[in-house]
């Protein structure tokens, strides 16, 4: 079953994609899932699920090659989510290699029917194990109120180097446009030069909105907590396209953003054209 890494630049919003895609392929696709924070230095992925210092952890499967992978999972009890939290305490990050990250995620790609890592920032050494482990990498990006221009050369900054870097290890690489406000106007633009010049897939466009933070300080990402608001329905569509690029699986639904010239079908259409 498959395994999806995710990654891109600080605050994008790599873990909250990673823990609602938790959500979706839990509540929408039946699949028992993992999400693993996979960012050793600064992990955050446990505060979304409302998990703090959890005492067997990640950083502590890391360090004791005999220690169960599995006494590290936690079930979230109200999404049903299986989340591996990392630590927090900087002296569990002194002297880890990260690269036995690969032994541990390979015994819970075993047992799990969908894996997510989350990445840190950047150039992910962090799990660059576990590349030969997964097939898929989705990239976060994020615009800001950044203008066309300056956008592109933030492209060739990130995202033609992480696309590059999936390629590499033989992965398919999407992208997630995150935070997007409705006034934002050149999104064809935008959309067009990711897909027709970078050559990657546009899977999803996340709406900027401020019940995505307010659901994580309840400790449950937005779209188990408010699954109606505008960053929820957009989540849902991501899950949906990443279910047919990953599963194969057909979904209809028409896009919000299809008034920027790109229905879901579209979408759809691209996904297959580049699997
Ligand atoms: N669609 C959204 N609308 C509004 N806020 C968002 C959205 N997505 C993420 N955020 C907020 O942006 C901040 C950064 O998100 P997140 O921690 O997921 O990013 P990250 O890429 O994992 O960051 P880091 O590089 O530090 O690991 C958080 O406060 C989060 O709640
Ligand atoms: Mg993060």
């Amino acid at each position: 079953m498959p395994g999806i890494i995710i990654t891109g630049r600080g605050g994008a919003g790599k873990t909250t994609i990673a823990s609602n895609l938790g959500v979706y392929f839990t509540r929408e696709e039946g699949l028992d899932t993992v999400v693993i924070d996979g960012d050793l230095f600064l992990p955050k992925l446990a505060f979304h699920f409302g998990i703090y210092n959890p005492v067997v952890n990640l950083h502590s499967i890391l360090k004791d090659p005999k220690a169960n992978p599995f006494s590290a999972v936690y079930r979230d009890p109200k999404t049903g989510v299986y989340i591996v939290p990392g630590s927090s305490n900087i002296y569990d990050v002194l002297h880890l290699d990260p690269r036995n990250m690969a032994r541990v995620v390979s015994e819970y790609r075993r047992r799990y029917n969908m894996t997510i890592v989350d990445s840190p920032v950047g150039i992910p050494f962090d799990t660059l194990s576990t590349f030969n482990l997964v097939e898929y990498q989705l990239i976060v990006l994020e615009l800001e109120r950044s203008p066309i221009y300056s956008f592109k050369r933030m492209l060739e900054n990130e995202l033609i180097k992480l696309k590059a870097l999936g390629e590499e290890f033989g992965l398919k690489v999407g992208v997630v446009i995150n935070k997007v406000r409705e006034a934002r106007g050149d999104l064809d633009e935008v959309m067009d030069f990711i897909e027709d010049v970078v050559k990657v897939p546009v899977l999803g466009i996340i709406s900027f909105d401020s019940n995505v933070p307010l659901a994580s300080n309840y400790g449950t990402p937005v779209l188990a907590k408010f699954p109606r608001t505008q960053a929820s329905r957009d989540l849902l569509e991501l899950g949906e396209n990443l279910a047919t690029w990953t599963l194969g699986k057909k979904h209809h639904k028409k896009s919000k953003w299809s008034e920027y010239g790109h229905s879901i079908m579209e979408i759809i259409h691209r996904v297959i054209h580049w699997s």
